[in-house]
């Protein structure tokens, strides 16, 4: 079974190596900010809750998120595996965590910080179908339009630059030291983010089914 932690900091590739090696491994990708960004697109109450911390760079109260993550986890189709991306973010959610399920290993991905700024200063989203692009690494075909769909392309507002400083100052303080937590439980694999998505994902793969 293949229970797995992607770690690391915000625009790291957490989310471009999850979509992929879920869908090579057949478990759910279980994002909490896709989760989260869904519900503020849907203006459900959790949304309205969430938005104002999300686009600030700050986390989302535990309570918010350890519901939508509990609700998701019982699914049907994540009762044989799943890969968690952007969960836990603090220590308190880590013990919710292993009070909900065990984990067979944890991704720790590792970038240095100018090259972070860069992927998250040039990400753009589809609002439509969710697809990631960069401007530099994986740009649209035709410039600003959405290759699936042709919707305008737009920028996350957690990218811009005031709430990136809040969310590499909030990973450093709250989520790094997670890195330890699991370390000491012998669960933690480190994965190098420099490279073509292509190469990272070949460590991933590699760090994903090791003694499996
Ligand atoms: P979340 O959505 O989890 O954001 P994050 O962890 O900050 O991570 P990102 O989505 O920014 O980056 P990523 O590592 O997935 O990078 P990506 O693959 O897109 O959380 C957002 C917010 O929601 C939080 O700030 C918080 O408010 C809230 N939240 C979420 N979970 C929470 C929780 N558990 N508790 C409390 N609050 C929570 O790549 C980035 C860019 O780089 C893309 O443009 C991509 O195309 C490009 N790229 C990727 N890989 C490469 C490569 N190898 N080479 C070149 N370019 C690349």
């Amino acid at each position: 079974m293949h229970r797995l932690l992607f770690l690391g900091p915000p625009g790291v590739g957490k989310g471009t190596q999850a979509s992929r090696l879920a869908r090579e491994l057949g478990v759910p990708h279980l994002s909490t900010g896709d989760l989260l960004r869904s519900a503020v697109a849907a203006r459900t109450p959790l949304g309205l809750e969430a938005e104002g911390h999300m686009s600030a760079g700050r986390l989302v109260p535990d309570s918010l998120v350890l519901g939508i993550l509990k609700e998701r986890l019982s699914s049907p189709d994540a009762r044989s595996g799943f890969l968690l991306d952007g969960f836990p973010r603090n220590r308190a959610q880590a013990e919710a965590l292993d009070a909900l399920t065990p984990v067979d290993a944890v991704l720790a991905f590792d970038l240095p910080s100018d090259v972070l700024v860069g992927r998250l200063s040039g990400r753009r989203v589809c609002p439509t179908c969710k697809t990631v692009y960069h401007l530099e690494t994986s740009p649209p075909k035709s410039p600003g339009r959405c290759d699936r769909d042709g919707t305008p392309l737009e920028q996350r507002p957690d990218d811009r630059p005031e709430a990136v400083t809040t969310r590499l100052r909030v990973y450093a303080e709250q989520t790094a030291p997670l890195l330890e937590y699991y370390r000491t439980r012998g669960l933690l694999t480190p994965i190098d983010a420099r490279g073509s998505p292509d190469e990272v994902a070949a460590r991933v793969r590699a760090a994903a089914t090791r003694n499996r």
